[in-house]
């Protein structure tokens, strides 16, 4: 049995990429919604809608697991689509609780959608673990445009990042934290803007471990190749070109792996 992969587009990327590495021998289905990207401006019951639909399309490929790729749709959606089916349905967290523990004082970013910034789940579990008030919360709509737009480096991705730290002090910082998936093809542009002790945190390598121990858990880690077949909203990704542009996305994520 495969194992699904979801998100609003090519963020959750980073996630199979990593799912790769820890799980080489698992078959994967990879869905993007690239009809309804992004998710980061739209409403709560839109996105649910959206990640009911692809949820239900990846159990009905008969997947053994599904990974919501996406910060966003975790934060408004996972409850609700766990409610619902009975295999297992994992979600994106921002590592908000081990980034304050190492933080020694200083501050800590986490970097989001305007939907995940705004959402209770951040909030609350910042809240939980923010005794000293130290986590800053910060929304980063433009990356995603970037992102889809295939744009990951350049004077136009420079100039949107400096405007929005701008009103930070980032030498205070120990953690940037990376709440959205799309945000991981843009680590070499935060290294030239953060000092070089700053961490850069994002979820996937614990989001696939504990895939990893669900699925040695149920006994259902499988032997075989670690094929990919992509969705689009439900089409097929069949075309050279298009599978071609998948390719150098996952170079890309090979480049980043570097910058941590
Ligand atoms: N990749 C998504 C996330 O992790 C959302 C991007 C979007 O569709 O706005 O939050």
């Amino acid at each position: 049995m495969k194992i699904g992969i979801f998100d609003s587009g090519i963020g959750g990327l980073t996630v199979l990429h990593q799912a790769l590495i820890t799980l080489p021998k698992e078959d994967y289905i990879y869905y993007a919604d690239t009809d309804n990207v992004p998710y980061g401006t739209k409403t709560r019951e839109e996105i649910i809608r959206y990640v009911d639909h692809a949820v239900d399309f990846l159990v009905g490929k008969g997947v053994k697991a599904v990974v919501i790729a996406c910060n966003t749709a975790t934060s408004t959606a996972s409850d609700y689509v766990r409610n619902k089916y009975t295999l297992p349905i994992l979600g994106m967290e921002p590592a908000v609780k081990p980034a304050v523990a190492r933080s020694n004082g200083k501050r800590v970013m986490v970097i989001a959608t305007p939907v995940t910034v705004r959402e209770e789940k951040l909030r609350n579990l910042i809240r939980q673990v923010d005794d000293d008030h130290r986590v800053d919360l910060l929304a980063l709509p433009g990356l995603v445009k970037f992102a889809e737009a295939g744009e990951f480096e350049g004077e136009e991705v420079n100039q949107y990042l400096r405007r929005e730290f701008s009103s930070y002090d980032l030498q205070n910082y120990s953690a940037l934290i990376l709440g959205c998936t799309h945000f991981n093809y843009f680590k070499d542009s935060y290294r030239k803007i953060f000092p070089k002790e700053v961490a850069f945190i994002d979820g996937s390598v614990g989001t696939v471990n504990y895939l990893k121990r669900i699925l040695v858990g149920k006994n259902q880690l499988e032997n075989n190749h670690g094929t990919v077949e992509y969705y689009m909203s439900g089409r097929p990704v069949y075309q050279e070109a298009e599978l071609a542009k998948l390719a150098r996305l996952h170079q890309r994520l090979d480049k980043m792996l570097k910058y941590k």
